[in-house]
């Protein structure tokens, strides 16, 4: 994918190869930052009202106060939406502590540095729908903080790739014999036609897809069950599904060379992604917020 060619930065639009960030900015020298990814649909910011709370949230666990109220993002967002101009697209945006010499303590004084673009939203192909894709299940290394939307990421990096390198799109992540979540997503299982997904709290971030999909899910009558979710149990779903703002819902067909229930993505993978996509329809057209 091209790099973007816009930016804001700091309260200005520009060309991204004006835009200039200070060596002693803290999200580069220690990933001292959040961040969101929120995608666009038809022109408006999906879930908005949703990624701004948990920006909140984020931004209020580091100790940043939110360098500009909820309206402003929204005019930035839609500034950056007009000029990229795509129907569908993505916002990038990160929020770090801002430029000071370097010590871990806190600076005293310091400006938030805020950034963000627009840039183009890629799907799942169909391919990657109808068969599915694969994923690895690897010890959960990460901290004890994964409710916060961190620049920091190497860990999932770390996992992503380990999950790229065994020829699988994800790693399902397992803590004390738990599963969390993906490397850059949430994960769901179907047993028996019951759904199930592993409760919010320190070791997952909560994921709008995720919320959206316990929503549709709730109010058409598919049971689902936030609760823990052993590995066993993982590897013996009738379905598993991985979700997040720029996959959606993707089934995961093979888990560490297995295959989940038949092979093939599930009766309630299809029902989900329908309800799913007639959300996103729905929203296209000003019918749903
Ligand atoms: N990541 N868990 C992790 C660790 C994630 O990085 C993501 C998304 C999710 C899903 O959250 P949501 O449904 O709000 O996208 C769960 C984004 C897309 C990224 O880092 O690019």
């Amino acid at each position: 994918m091209a790099l973007p060619s816009r930016v804001y930065l700091n309260g200005e639009f520009m060309p991204a190869e004006s835009a200039r960030i200070s060596v002693f900015d803290r999200g580069f020298v220690f990933g001292d930052g959040v961040y969101e990814v929120v995608p666009v649909y038809g022109g408006r910011p999906f879930r908005l009202a949703h990624h701004l709370r948990r920006l909140e949230a984020s931004l209020t666990a580091i100790r940043i106060a939110n360098p500009m109220a909820h309206g402003k993002w929204e005019e930035v967002f839609h500034e950056l939406i007009r000029e990229h101009g795509a129907i569908d697209q993505s916002i990038y945006l990160q929020v770090t502590r801002g430029v000071a010499p370097r010590d871990h303590a806190f600076p005293a004084h310091v400006v938030p540095t805020v950034f963000a673009y627009a840039q183009p939203l890629t799907y799942p192909t169909p391919d990657q729908l109808r068969t599915g894709v694969t994923a690895i299940t690897v010890p959960d290394m990460r901290w004890l903080r994964c409710d916060i939307k961190a620049i920091v990421l190497l860990a999932n990096v770390l996992l992503r790739e380990q999950a790229i390198e065994n020829g699988s799109a994800e790693a399902i992540l397992v803590r004390d014999d738990c599963l969390t979540e993906g490397a850059a997503s949430n994960i769901f299982i179907a047993s028996g036609g019951i759904l199930a997904t592993p409760p919010k709290g320190p070791f997952i971030l909560p994921g709008i897809t995720r919320d959206l999909v316990i929503e549709l899910a709730n109010h058409n009558n598919v049971p689902c069950i936030e609760r823990e979710i052993r590995r066993a149990e993982l590897l013996a779903a009738d379905e598993v599904w991985m979700t997040s703002s720029t996959k959606e819902i993707l089934p995961i067909v093979r888990i560490d060379g297995q295959a989940v229930g038949d092979g093939r993505p599930g009766p309630l993978h299809t029902h989900l992604q329908t309800l799913y996509q007639d959300y996103k329809h729905a929203f296209r057209r000003g019918e749903v917020e």
